[in-house]
């Protein structure tokens, strides 16, 4: 079997790393691949976003599985071009990823579909979304309808941020056509809990839950981030939370979605918050969350080459059970000084050999092989380091003893990830008055 991943970052190293395991003699081929994945599979040297070119590099190449990593390509209609040309490939279709490269359109969807989400209004006009601001009043949550690589939702806990929010989407194109349309909805609180499914456009299959901690600074200070880590799985995600997930989320989703003429195909990463409500839907993704996918997949027993296979090629999944370990998964990313900002490239890295085992992986995101064959850093998010433990607690110390060894130039790292967890474990037994 011959299979290509589409994309080079730390989640599709983590996708190279398990299907490689699920698949050990399968061929493997991967778009520009990171300093990590370069070993372990074969470069393909097109970008991830042409999908012209990649469509007919896998037609002349035989292959029998794309996986695409991340939503551009989704956006952009790369399922489509594949399987216009009868390619198998794991990705929901360009009307299909809509789900995440519109939020206006997630939004509405939702509200036709009685999905549980925050109340909303769609703007394009700067002086009527500051109207609806003021009578509002703060906090407030103003979003980039389109693609923003993660920094397309502002937190307002005042009126100005979100005026000053609101201005620079609408105002000076901050994001460009992403934000020429903004949603402005309430603030909810709670804590957000990813959700992964595997959907073959009716039925889905989940994966265990995770948190990701999207800011930059420890105690969740700072920047909003891509992601500087996350745990699996995630103890107020009980049975009963996912069974809610399941059927007030996922299940209508979809049903909406294939109602809509938009069958999802792919793994849908619903972003819940879990408030005294109930579960409510953030946001919608149409593809495996970074890092998320570096936790959940060492956590899986069971094959995912099974599932994206049966997806591919417009199988059930209504029939495949995932086993997964018992213990928990937590990673510590390694950032470049200055991100999400600017910040230096081509730094060498240190890497302790001893490193990886079967309980510690490092998955490798924005590194290289410079001219002399030097592992440098090539991006803001440079690596992950997940730890796989029976206990919380095990994982994430070994997860920052890892981190701990790794040096290049200007890294960071939060040596918090799994504050809210720690905390929980931390609690003493019911009953117990200390
Ligand atoms: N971890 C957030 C995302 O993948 O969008």
């Amino acid at each position: 079997m011959r299979i290509l991943i589409v994309g080079n970052g730390g989640r599709e190293h983590a996708l190279l790393w398990k299907l490689k395991r699920d698949a050990p003699h399968a061929e493997f081929f991967a778009t520009q691949p990171n300093g990590g994945m370069a070993p372990l599979c074969h470069g393909v040297e097109i970008p991830a976003t042409d999908k012209e070119a990649l469509a007919d590099w896998a037609t002349k190449n035989k292959i029998d599985l794309t996986v695409v990593g991340p939503e551009g390509p989704l956006a952009e209609g790369i399922t489509d071009r594949f399987q216009e040309m009868d390619l198998p490939i794991f990705g929901p279709t360009q009307a299909a990823a809509r789900i995440e490269s519109s939020k206006a359109y997630a939004k509405n969807l939702m509200q036709k579909a009685s999905i549980p989400t925050a109340r909303h209004r769609t703007f394009s006009k700067q002086t009527e979304a500051e109207k609806w601001v003021h009578e509002l009043g703060a906090p407030i949550v103003v979003k980039a309808s389109g693609l923003a690589a993660g920094k397309g939702a502002v937190v307002c806990m005042t009126v100005e941020t979100a005026l000053e929010a609101i201005r620079s989407m609408l105002g000076d194109m901050a994001f460009g056509e992403a934000g020429h349309e903004i949603i402005i909805e309430d603030f909810m609180e709670g804590e957000e809990i990813s959700v992964f499914a595997v959907c073959d456009g009716k039925d889905f299959v989940l994966l265990p839950p995770s948190q990701d901690h999207k800011r930059a600074g420890e105690g969740d200070t700072g920047l909003n981030t891509g992601g500087m880590g996350a745990y699996a799985p995630v103890s107020i995600a009980t049975d009963e939370v996912m069974e809610e997930a399941a059927t007030k989320v996922i299940a209508p989703t979809l049903e909406a979605l294939a109602a809509d003429g938009a069958p999802f195909c792919g793994l849908l990463y619903a972003g819940l918050m879990k408030t005294e409500d109930g579960l409510k839907v953030v946001e919608f993704n149409c593809r495996f969350g970074d890092p998320e996918t570096q936790v959940v997949l060492p956590l899986m027993k069971s094959s995912l080459l099974d599932l994206l296979l049966a997806v591919a090629r417009g199988r059930s999944v209504a029939n495949i059970v995932v086993e997964t370990h018992s213990g928990c998964a937590v990673a510590t990313v390694l950032a470049s000084d200055g991100y999400p900002g600017s910040y230096a490239k081509g730094k060498p890295i240190y890497l302790p050999t001893e490193l990886d085992s079967d309980d510690l992986v490092l998955f490798h995101a924005g590194t290289a092989s410079n001219d002399t064959n030097t592992l440098v850093t090539s991006g803001g998010r440079v690596l992950a380091v997940a730890a796989v433990a029976k206990t919380f607690a095990e994982a994430a110390e070994a997860s920052r003893a890892g981190a701990s060894q790794i040096g290049f130039e200007g890294a960071f790292y939060r040596a918090d990830i799994g504050w809210r967890e720690q905390a929980r474990v931390d609690l003493p037994p019911e009953g117990d008055t200390g």
